[in-house]
């Protein structure tokens, strides 16, 4: 049961989040150059302690950020213990035109806690679907920390509170093992123009090619060797 839990949870999203970041990479050129020039000028093998602290790969610590926020591959279910009432920090307008400011919740109601519309909302991030890992070099381009949650790097990526994570530090290590080998040897573009995938929420958030729906969870993408 612990083997299974620690697979899924450790090994899964690992794989997905790498998947889902070379997917933004193959859809953005100029920031996968920009990624391996950054990764190829360090000069020497790099260490645990490099990739903890990042000070040598800044635009890399930025795209592991951004991949991580844009596409969290998972979310949270519970099961509600006692009636509660929750406000609502962004009200929800309905289509008469009314809001609603809090959720009613009653014990034993099940519940999906969405982590990719927090880390997307628009009302915090202004372009909260738009994967641009700039936003994470300079203060000003963040939202303010009080409209953030509290979780790893202020995402709830990773949940947040007593149930967050365990396996953290390893999933962002093995990361970044993952993308600086394969971003310093090989290049990886969208198969076509018309190329689009969706996420499908199934354990974790697993790619589906838009049109290949009966394929099930699979990410196709143009890789070659890094000429230099
Ligand atoms: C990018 C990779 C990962 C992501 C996004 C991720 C995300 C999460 C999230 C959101 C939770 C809380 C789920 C909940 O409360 O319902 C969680 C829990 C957990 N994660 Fe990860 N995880 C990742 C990698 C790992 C790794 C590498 C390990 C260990 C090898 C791991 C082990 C666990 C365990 C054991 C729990 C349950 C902790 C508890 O219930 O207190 N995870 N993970």
């Amino acid at each position: 049961m612990l083997t299974n839990l620690f697979r899924v949870a450790g090994f899964d999203s690992t794989s997905a989040s790498a998947t889902w970041c070379l997917y933004a990479l193959a859809r953005d050129q100029r920031t996968q150059s920009k990624l391996r020039e950054e990764l190829l000028a360090f000069g020497r093998e790099p260490t645990e302690k490099d990739f903890a602290s990042m000070a040598a790969f800044p635009y890399f610590d930025a795209v592991i950020k951004e991949t991580l926020r844009v596409y969290p591959v998972t979310d949270a279910e519970r099961v509600a213990l006692q009636d509660d009432v929750v406000p609502l920090k962004f009200p929800i307008t309905k289509p008469d035109g009314s809001k609603i400011t809090e959720l009613h919740i009653r014990k034993g109601d099940s519940m999906v806690i969405p982590f990719i519309c927090s880390n997307r909302l628009n009302a915090v991030w202004g372009d909260g679907d738009t994967f641009r890992p700039e936003r994470w070099l300079g203060d000003k381009s963040l939202p303010p920390k009080d409209q953030m949650t509290q979780g790893w790097s202020n995402l709830v990526t990773f949940s947040e509170g007593p149930r967050l994570c365990i396996g953290v530090r390893l999933a962002l290590l093995e990361l970044k093992i993952i993308l600086y080998t394969l971003i310093r040897n090989y290049t990886f573009a969208l198969p076509h123009d018309n190329f689009e995938v969706d996420g499908y929420f199934f354990a974790s958030l697993i790619p589906v090619v838009k049109g290949q729906e009966e394929k099930g969870g699979y990410m196709p993408l143009k890789v070659a060797h890094y000429e230099g």
